[in-house]
């Protein structure tokens, strides 16, 4: 496999992994159980793993997508959303550990995490969906099939 298509091969990970920890997140609340919250911060470490990769991956995607004519603005708008995604998730990770260090999740520290989670997820769903159609419109372009 060239590098350049490392970037749709891992993509899904960090995407499942942010959303399946505000699921977890809303299954803690639901079940009123603190080891939920625990595994939903494993997933948002993986999902912050899984999308500093797909940053890294998707600049090296990025050069070979901007030799198409018209598609320089949709990747802009796609590599903008997958930097928030870091970012946002990577410090939701920070404020998450120091929550959990401080006492147990429950009441408005449970309906917090939830929250911030949930946002993690949304911009892991949105730059997923931004990028998908980059490679629903150019897909064959991009992967050499055309020119
Ligand atoms: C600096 C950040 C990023 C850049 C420059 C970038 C760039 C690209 C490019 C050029 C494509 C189309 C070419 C290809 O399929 O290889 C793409 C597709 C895609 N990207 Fe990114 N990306 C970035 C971050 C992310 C992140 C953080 C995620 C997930 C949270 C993500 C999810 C996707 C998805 C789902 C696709 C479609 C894959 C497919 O249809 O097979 N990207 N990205």
């Amino acid at each position: 496999m060239e590098i350049e298509h490392l970037h749709p091969a891992l993509v899904h990970y960090p995407i499942a992994f942010l959303l399946a920890a505000a699921l977890f997140d809303l299954m803690a609340i639901a079940a009123k159980r603190d080891y939920l919250h625990r595994a939903a911060l494993l997933l948002l470490i993986f999902g912050v793993l899984g999308a500093a990769a797909a940053v890294i991956t998707g600049t090296v995607a990025k050069a070979e997508a901007l030799e198409i004519p018209g598609l320089g603005r949709y990747v802009r708008r796609h590599e903008i959303f997958g930097l928030y995604t870091l970012i946002v998730s990577g410090v939701v990770l920070l404020i998450r550990i120091g929550l959990e260090a401080s006492r147990r999740v429950r009441g408005l520290a449970a309906a917090l995490a939830f929250f911030l989670s949930a946002v993690c997820a949304a911009f892991g769903l949105v730059t997923g969906h931004l990028g998908g159609s980059i490679t629903r419109e150019h897909g064959p372009e991009l992967r050499g099939l055309i020119d």
